[in-house]
């Protein structure tokens, strides 16, 4: 039995309390199926929340089977089905496929026969049997709400919680919709609560509940509404409570709440619920322990790369710069880089012929150094687009989907593992193909290429990093696209590589510029007649290589504990 006793919950509002939820007393029995209705804004969704335990009461206690859940705990994830307004499944997966991710993540089953028998039964159980092999993308309205409801039956939860699941269906959908959700509290003793604002197909609920500026102002059953509210059809009922206080209305509803919770309870001791969390005929025991860190983690990086090579306009971007970045590099070096000579290398028969040779040979080396410093320098920065390309929206576009699955019971560090498992390959094939690719051609003169290789790689994993914190951390992927561009779009004209800074603009700005310590680094690893051509074209002070991959290394774990911030924090539920 599910139990709200005197529920608060409120926000500060221009320095004042506001009760989003004012006062809510009430309780549900097993294997019941109420409706939360009220009209638009009245505070249904935060009740929801507040008993979902996504929203933490300001005052009052809640009780599941006596338990009182804000002092010995809430329930375990696998107890609750939260089914929110949004879509929550991935576009490119089939129903099958999603099903299987969610029972995957969430429920430890015992062989290949316990999976797939609970595979069926939750397909049969929301008719989806029948579409299985069928993409999200092209589902119905109904079928991806049927789903939704599917991807929360795999735990079997003792709480069903569905915000809105009805809203926007065509009337026939709507009402197999709730059939559907009738169907699931009659088995194992479940709860089901549905918020709606639809005061359509009221009587196959075992009650209704009604809320108004926060507060309950009417629980009972669907039959008795139209009479307590003195109106004849339920579609009256909104604008019958506008025409009252909703403080009157609220206490009204306390003169006879304790006669209809009596009524209630002794009705359950004569006919006691058939089965206060035990299960039925059919339905099938789990166990309440989440599958552990690797198995989340697996499934996860296994679904990622299905949706990276389902996704055609991504894929073709992805092996478009692959080839095409460091095509554009080799393009800019056609002119050729010319060995560096030495100046006292010059053979002259005379002084006159000698000074012009040594300006020629300046000439050349100034060039050569401006060449291939521009190199490094392009190299990098395509990287860093790259990079930007590959996290911005890694995180920040399926938000709301990982959020669902965190309060399902994913473990973040499960999820932020993926994304580095995922986002690692991406950046070693790039850097690789880019510093090999260009090195094969252009010939640079570096002195240590492991280390001009292992630079690229840092500031590639760097940025990446970067941006994935920024994705974390973003309200949306367009902003997480919009801040990486920008952060990509500074590195050039903050590196100092281009046209030098005041030196104050350059002390404050450059720890912060991944783009420099990846050039500097790079140019450091030249050798040494080049490094000293390269020298004369610049105005910046160059760096040792170790120094910049350590600086680099260090932007890369700035990157990750954002993004570890950013994982954990609640963003959208
Ligand atoms: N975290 C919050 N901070 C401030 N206002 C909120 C918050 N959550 C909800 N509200 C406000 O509380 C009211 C009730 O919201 P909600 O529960 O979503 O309504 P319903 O689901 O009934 O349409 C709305 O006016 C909404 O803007
Ligand atoms: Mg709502």
């Amino acid at each position: 039995m599910l139990e709200l006793k005197d529920i608060y919950f409120s926000i500060e509002k221009d320095d004042e309390e506001v009760h989003l939820i004012d006062d809510a007393t009430l309780k549900i029995h097993p294997g019941h199926f109420m409706a939360i209705v009220g009209p638009s804004g009245c505070g249904k969704t935060t009740l929801l929340k507040v008993i979902a335990g996504l929203n933490v009461e300001s005052k009052g206690n809640l009780y599941w089977n006596g338990r009182d859940l804000s002092e010995e705990g809430d329930l375990e994830p696998s107890e609750i089905g939260y089914v929110p307004q949004f879509s929550i499944a991935y576009e490119l997966l089939t129903v099958e496929e999603s099903i299987r991710g969610a029972i995957r993540l969430r429920v430890r089953t015992r062989g290949r026969a316990a999976f797939h028998d609970l595979l069926e039964k939750v397909m049969e159980d929301t008719g989806l049997t029948a579409i299985r092999g069928r993409p999200v993308r092209v589902l119905s309205g109904g079928q991806r709400r049927r789903l939704s409801l599917a991807l929360e039956l795999v735990t079997n939860p003792v709480l069903l919680l569905c915000d809105e699941v009805t809203s926007g269906l065509d009337p026939k959908s709507e009402q197999e919709v709730v059939k559907l959700l009738h169907q699931l509290s009659r088995e194992s003793g479940r709860i089901v609560i549905n918020v709606t604002h639809s005061l359509a197909n009221l009587d196959l609920y075992d009650s209704v509940l009604v809320l108004h500026e926060g507060k309950v102002v009417y629980h009972g059953q669907p039959r008795a509404l139209e009479h307590y509210f003195s109106v004849t059809i339920a579609e009256d009922v909104y604008p019958r409570l506008a025409k009252r206080e909703s403080d009157d209305w609220a206490q009204s509803w306390k003169k006879h709440r304790a006669n209809y919770y009596e009524a209630l309870d002794s009705a359950a001791q004569v006919a006691p619920q058939k089965n206060e969390g035990v299960p039925v005929d059919g339905t099938i025991t789990l166990s309440a322990a989440m599958p552990g860190f690797f198995v989340q983690f697996l499934t996860l990086l296994f679904r990622r790369w299905k949706l990276f090579l389902r996704d055609g306009g991504q894929l073709f971007l992805q092996i478009a710069i692959l080839i095409g970045f460091p095509v554009l590099v080799v393009i800019f070096a056609l002119d050729g880089i010319e060995p560096i000579k030495s100046l006292s290398d010059s053979i002259a028969a005379n002084p006159i012929e000698e000074a012009n040779q040594q300006a020629e040979i300046f000439k050349n080396h100034l060039k050569t150094g401006g060449l291939i410093s521009g190199l490094i320098m392009f190299q990098v920065i395509l990287l860093t687009l790259m990079a930007s390309n590959n996290s911005a929206r890694e995180i920040a576009g399926e938000r709301q989907i990982y959020e669902k699955e965190r309060f399902g019971g994913l473990n973040p560090l499960s999820y932020l593992a993926s994304k580095v498992a995922f986002l690692g390959v991406l950046v070693v094939v790039q850097s690789f193909w880019m510093a090999i690719f260009v090195q094969n051609i252009c010939h640079l003169p570096t002195a240590n290429f492991s280390m001009h290789l292992a630079l690229l790689l840092a500031v590639n994993a760097a940025m990446t990093a970067i941006c994935l914190g920024i994705s974390a951390m973003s309200k949306s992927a367009e902003q997480s696209s919009l801040l990486s561009v920008y952060l990509v779009g500074f590195q050039l004209p903050l590196s100092g590589a281009v046209l030098a800074l005041p030196s104050f603009a350059e002390w404050l700005s450059r720890p912060f510029i991944s783009a420099y310590w990846a050039w500097s680094g790079g140019v450091s690893s030249l050798d040494s007649k080049t490094l000293g051509a390269v020298d004369s074209v610049i105005d910046t002070s160059l760096q040792a290589s170790w120094l910049c991959l350590l600086v680099l290394t260090i932007h890369f774990a700035v990157g990750m504990f954002v993004a570890y911030v950013g994982v954990k924090k609640n963003r959208c539920l």
